[in-house]
């Protein structure tokens, strides 16, 4: 006797079948992934996009691949939260572009490091890690106290965040050599008082103020979406 309509007009027709399962499939993610994009979340006009210097201490967080054994995403498990602080609201990436999320964690988590230490102690810790953390396997960064961060090159980054939306002021990249003195030369001054000397400009103030940024913005991120989290 013949075959079920089903099996006829499509399990039998494999190219149809094969089309009409991609449309079916495609309509399934569109309705999930469409409204992601359209819905705003309230909390992203409370996050202040990262200042200059921290744009070159992500940049070379970026270049030293700090991501490979760095997570950024502190997960809603008693475990993490435990271990690193509140979990991470999808708010607080708004001005990550690209985000840090990163996929193994051979260190710690740092989404919520700021605050966490002293610029001292990251300042002796990228030096050695050892210093700080007897059996650290993070690798040392001397380096980073002898580059120097070169205005340039973070006013094409932030000139280039800037016209990807982040909202920074018109007259940003004019003042991003200002800027990264000013925060640098505070860093430095903080770091003096630990009886360490370091230039303003040197990459490793750049990487301490990305640092110490991160994860601070927290409570804005849960105000402005009704405190219910
Ligand atoms: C080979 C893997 C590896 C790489 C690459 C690496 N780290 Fe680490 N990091 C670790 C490990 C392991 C620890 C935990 C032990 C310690 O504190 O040194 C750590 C700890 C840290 C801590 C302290 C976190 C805490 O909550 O105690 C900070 C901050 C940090 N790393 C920053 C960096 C930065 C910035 C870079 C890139 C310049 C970097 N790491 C690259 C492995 C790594």
């Amino acid at each position: 006797m013949g075959d079920h309509w089903h099996r006829r007009l499509l399990e039998g027709k494999a190219a149809l079948f094969a089309v009409v399962t991609t449309v079916c499939i495609s309509i399934g993610g569109l309705v999930e992934i469409v409204p992601l994009f359209l819905i705003e979340d309230p909390a992203v006009a409370n996050i202040e996009p990262y200042t200059p210097l921290e744009v070159a201490g992500r940049d070379i967080y970026v270049r030293e691949g700090c991501y490979v054994c760095h997570s950024q995403m502190v997960r809603p498990m008693r475990a993490e939260t435990l271990r690193y602080g509140d979990w991470s609201r999808s708010a607080e990436y708004a001005w990550d572009r690209p985000f840090q999320l990163g996929s193994r964690r051979i260190g710690p988590d740092l989404h919520r490091v700021g605050g966490k230490y002293s610029n001292a102690w990251h300042y002796e810790h990228m030096l050695d890690p050892r210093a700080t953390t007897p059996g650290s396997v993070m690798p040392p960064y001397s380096w980073l106290a002898d580059n120097k961060v070169d205005p340039a090159d973070v006013q094409a980054s932030v000139g280039a965040l800037a016209s990807l939306g982040t909202p920074y002021p018109d007259d940003i990249v004019a003042k991003v050599p200002d800027l990264l003195a000013q925060q640098g030369g505070a860093i430095v001054a903080d770091l003096s008082t630990a009886g360490v000397t370091v230039a303003p400009d040197a990459e490793i103030v750049a990487v301490i103020a990305y640092l110490q940024k991160l994860g601070t913005q927290r409570g804005k991120a849960q105000v402005a979406s009704g405190g219910a989290q």
